[in-house]
């Protein structure tokens, strides 16, 4: 089965290469000749997963899957939320991202958070999504240099390791994404 991974993000690329079964044939973006940077508008991780999945979709023909994501802190009332990436402006860069929420809970002793994906999934069958999410915490300082984006202050549940001091096979055991990606596997292999 040959699918498109619609994502420009080669954190997010990486970890799905790991989680999708080894006998797809995995296409990107630049691959199939779209722009790395999709279209995003809406107000919701489903409504901006199904956008680009549907986008590339449209251009190609190919199964198509997207992956939308984000950090929502339970003392800022859910921020960053779709707006993760953008978080510390419109450069979507990661350290800043971090710095910011590390400044924004400054002494807040309420540092639950969870990560959230919704993968979209687009066909000539129609569409689906699947959701993933993963409960922790915020630390106070970055802790560990794997990983991508957010993972240096995210804490997961149950875990002494932030994200980015755990291995990729770990993270993606216990993940949002790698919760998203299996719901899809077993939709396909299902049908
Ligand atoms: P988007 O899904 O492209 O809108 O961006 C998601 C934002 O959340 C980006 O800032 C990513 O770096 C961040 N993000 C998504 N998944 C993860 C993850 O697994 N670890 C750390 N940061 C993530």
């Amino acid at each position: 089965m040959r699918l498109l991974l619609c994502t420009g993000n080669p954190g997010k690329l990486a970890e799905l290469r790991k989680l999708l079964p080894s006998g797809m044939e995995l296409l990107t973006l630049q691959g199939a000749g779209l722009p790395t940077d999709l279209p995003e508008t809406g107000h919701t991780f489903a409504e901006n997963a199904l956008q680009k999945a549907r986008f590339a979709f449209a251009r190609t023909g190919l199964p198509c899957i997207a992956d939308d994501s984000g950090l929502e802190v339970q003392a800022l009332n859910g921020a960053p939320g779709v707006d993760t990436a953008f978080y510390a402006g419109p450069q979507k860069n990661d350290r800043a991202n971090m710095a910011k929420l590390l400044h924004e809970l400054e002494g807040t002793a309420d540092r639950r958070a969870r990560f959230r994906t919704v993968i979209a999934y687009v066909d000539s069958g129609g569409e689906h999504v699947f959701e993933g999410e993963v409960r922790g915490t915020i630390t106070t300082e970055l802790r560990g240099t794997n990983g991508f984006g957010y993972d240096p202050v995210f804490l997961p549940e149950m875990s002494d390791l932030t994200f980015a001091e755990l291995d990729n096979v770990h993270k993606n055991a216990i993940s949002h994404r790698g919760h998203a990606v299996w719901k899809l596997v077993r939709f396909l292999a299902e049908r």
